[in-house]
C-alpha cells in the first residue's frame, strides 16, 4: 500500500453533531458494499435519526465511534460497542468498518483499529476486541491480522446476500 497517492486522514471521535455526515457515509457503505455488512441498506435506510446519534456516541456509553477526515470531509469510520451485560462487559465489538474507495491504502482503517484498541485499553476493564468478518474480504482480513487479531472460529452460511450464503470469520483480539 505504499503507492497510495490517498491523503492521510486525521483520525477524530466522532460526537452526536456528527451523525448526518455518519449516516452519508454509511449508507454509501451498506449500497455499495452489501458482501461487507450484517445488514442491508434497507434497514438502515429506515433508522430514525436517533439510532445514528446512539451509534456513534450513545449517551448512556454503550458505543463510540471514530472518523477519518480528509479537511472537512468524513471518509470513513468504525464503532465500538460495549455490553451492559456483567458477565460480557469486558467484551468490546468492533463493527461498521468503512472507507471510501478513492482514500483507501491510506492508512485510514489501520489508524480507526488502532483507535478502538486505545480506546478499550483507556477504559480499562475491557479484556477481548471482538469483530466478524465475511469469509474472502482478503483487505479487512489483513487489516485485522496486522493489528493483532486471531480468527477463533468460521461461522457457515452466516449471512444471505443475493441469494448466495456466505460464510463469517469470527475475530477476537486481547486487551493488555
Ligand atoms: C477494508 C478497508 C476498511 C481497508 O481500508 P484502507 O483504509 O484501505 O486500509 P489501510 O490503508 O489502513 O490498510 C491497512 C491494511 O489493510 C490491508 N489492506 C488494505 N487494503 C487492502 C487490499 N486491497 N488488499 C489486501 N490488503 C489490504 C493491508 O494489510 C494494509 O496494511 P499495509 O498497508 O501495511 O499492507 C476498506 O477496503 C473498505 O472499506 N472496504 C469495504 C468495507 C469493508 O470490507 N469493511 C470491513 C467490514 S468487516
Amino acid at each position: 500500500m505504499t503507492d497510495s497517492i490517498a491523503s492521510k486522514p486525521t483520525i477524530v471521535r466522532l460526537v452526536a453533531a456528527d451523525a448526518p455526515a455518519y449516516r452519508c457515509l454509511m449508507m454509501r457503505a451498506y449500497a455499495e458494499e452489501p458482501d461487507a455488512y450484517t445488514t442491508t441498506a434497507e434497514e438502515r435506510a429506515a433508522e430514525p435519526e436517533g439510532w445514528w446519534v446512539r451509534r456513534i456516541a450513545d449517551p448512556a456509553g454503550a458505543s463510540a465511534a471514530w472518523g477519518a477526515r480528509v479537511g472537512d470531509d468524513l471518509v470513513g469510520s468504525v464503532a465500538l460497542e460495549f455490553s451492559r451485560k456483567p458477565r460480557t462487559a469486558h467484551d468490546a465489538l468492533l463493527l461498521g468498518m468503512y472507507v471510501r474507495p478513492e482514500s483507501r491504502g491510506s492508512g485510514a482503517a489501520q489508524a480507526l483499529v488502532q483507535a478502538c484498541i486505545d480506546h478499550c485499553v483507556a477504559r480499562g476493564s475491557i479484556r477481548h476486541l471482538k469483530l466478524t468478518v465475511t469469509d474472502g474480504n482478503a483487505a479487512a482480513i489483513r487489516l485485522y491480522e496486522s493489528a493483532g487479531f486471531a480468527t477463533w472460529g468460521v461461522e457457515p452460511g452466516a449471512i444471505l446476500v443475493a441469494g448466495t450464503l456466505r460464510a463469517k470469520r469470527h475475530m477476537w483480539r486481547p486487551i493488555a
